[in-house]
């Protein structure tokens, strides 16, 4: 097998809890995968070399919560916001029209441009979710454009209630029939959990038939206002409680004493102009953070992991350090993957290379296209 040196390294950001930081660096990558890691001087040989000198290396981004298969735009909705009008998640039901409008070659070129636009910024893994299609035939096949873009996809028919149809009825479909046809092409189940959405009993019980039919569980909690999202997220064992934007000293408590991570999203307080999550609190009380682009038309349309790092630090009180590793190896503890999110022996070579000599420059370098290079499963993009 061919194995690759990568030296040169100003700062290598590993992401591995073992040994995060490492100046003056280098990597070997074999078949695919990270083969070494540690200081240049004691790399071993390799048949070929790239010398990145002096460039900052990262582990590609895992993006845990995007929203990808959709059609149409809400630009309009965006412009009345950032003129006074709020925010309320009813937009959802402008794009699930369009969504339902749009033939299948449309909507999967739509989605494979995301990923790759997302990909040439940095983000080697992404998890994508339905929610824009809210029938039966329509979120199958939103679930399985998704299967055909990454490994991580998740069934959220339980984004809101579509026009036409009663709460029970919609929950019923949802938990029954709907689950049946997605489940085949599904990782995770979704429950958007927020008033004017799904109260606490719905969410249960569409997350209880979800992890019979053998998916995991991921929550949209209390990005609105407080409420039983993420309560509900830690007692069912969910992967991941996401937004987590108004929380009460119970729900940090209950994220603090389990194993689910608390996902955030600021490209949405952005995009909806609204109050950031507090991470700092969430960080001091031991919860695991991670941080997600939630690319999507209405609340978050950004596919840039790199924004998302300089909102955590400038806004949410994260550090530096805390953000960028939010960004890589708390995006695989959301999605419980160990093959991605750090730069260690026998993990994917999943990598970025910078165009700057540390991770800092992403936040101190705001807005600006810092990517170098990246390799994907060990190659070269
Ligand atoms: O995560 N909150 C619910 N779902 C998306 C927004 C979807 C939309 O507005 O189209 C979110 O922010
Ligand atoms: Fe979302």
């Amino acid at each position: 097998m061919i194995t690759t040196l990568i030296d040169g390294i100003g700062l290598l950001y590993t992401g591995d809890p073992e040994r995060e930081e490492i100046g003056d660096a280098a990597l070997v990558l074999e078949d695919g995968l990270i083969a070494w890691v540690g200081p240049a001087s004691e790399a071993p040989a390799a048949d070929t070399r790239v010398d990145v000198a002096g460039r900052g290396v990262i582990p590609g981004y895992v993006d845990s919560h995007s929203h990808l298969v959709f059609a149409g735009d809400r630009t309009a909705e965006f412009k009345a916001r950032m003129s006074g009008r709020p925010y309320t998640g009813g937009g959802i039901r402008t794009t699930v029209a369009a969504t339902r409008q749009a033939g299948y070659p449309e909507l999967a070129a739509r989605a494979r441009g995301l990923v790759n636009e997302m990909l040439a910024q940095g983000t080697t893994t992404v998890e994508i979710k339905s929610g824009y299609g809210l029938s039966v035939e329509d979120e199958r096949r939103s679930l399985e454009i998704a299967s055909g873009l990454t490994d991580e996809t998740t069934f959220l028919g339980a984004h809101v209630v579509p026009a036409g149809m009663d709460a029970d009825s919609y929950v019923r479909l949802v938990a029954g029939e709907m689950l049946e046809a997605c489940a085949p092409y599904a990782k995770w189940v979704d429950v958007f959990c927020e008033r004017g959405a799904f109260d606490g009993d719905q969410t249960r019980e569409i997350l209880a038939a979800g992890l019979k039919a053998g998916l995991g569980a991921r929550v949209h909690a209390n990005q609105l206002g407080e409420g039983p999202g993420v309560r509900i997220a830690c007692e069912l064992g969910a992967a991941s409680a996401d937004h987590c934007t108004h929380l009460t000293t119970a729900d940090v408590d209950a994220l603090a004493s389990s194993a689910t991570v608390a996902t955030l999203l600021p490209g949405a307080e952005f995009s909806t102009r609204s109050p950031y999550p507090d991470a700092r609190r969430l960080i001091d009380a031991g919860v695991t953070v991670a941080l997600a682009t939630d690319c999507n038309p209405g609340s978050s349309f950004t596919s840039s992991m790199a924004f998302c790092v300089a909102l955590a630090v400038r806004e949410m009180r994260m550090t530096p350090l805390e953000a960028i590793r939010a960004a890589t190896y708390g995006g695989a503890r959301a999605l419980r993957r160990t093959d991605v999110g750090w730069l260690r022996r026998g993990a994917r070579a999943d990598l970025v290379v910078l165009d700057a000599p540390s991770y800092v420059h992403l936040a101190y370098r705001p807005g600006v296209p810092l990517v170098h290079q990246v390799f994907h499963h060990g190659l070269l993009l």
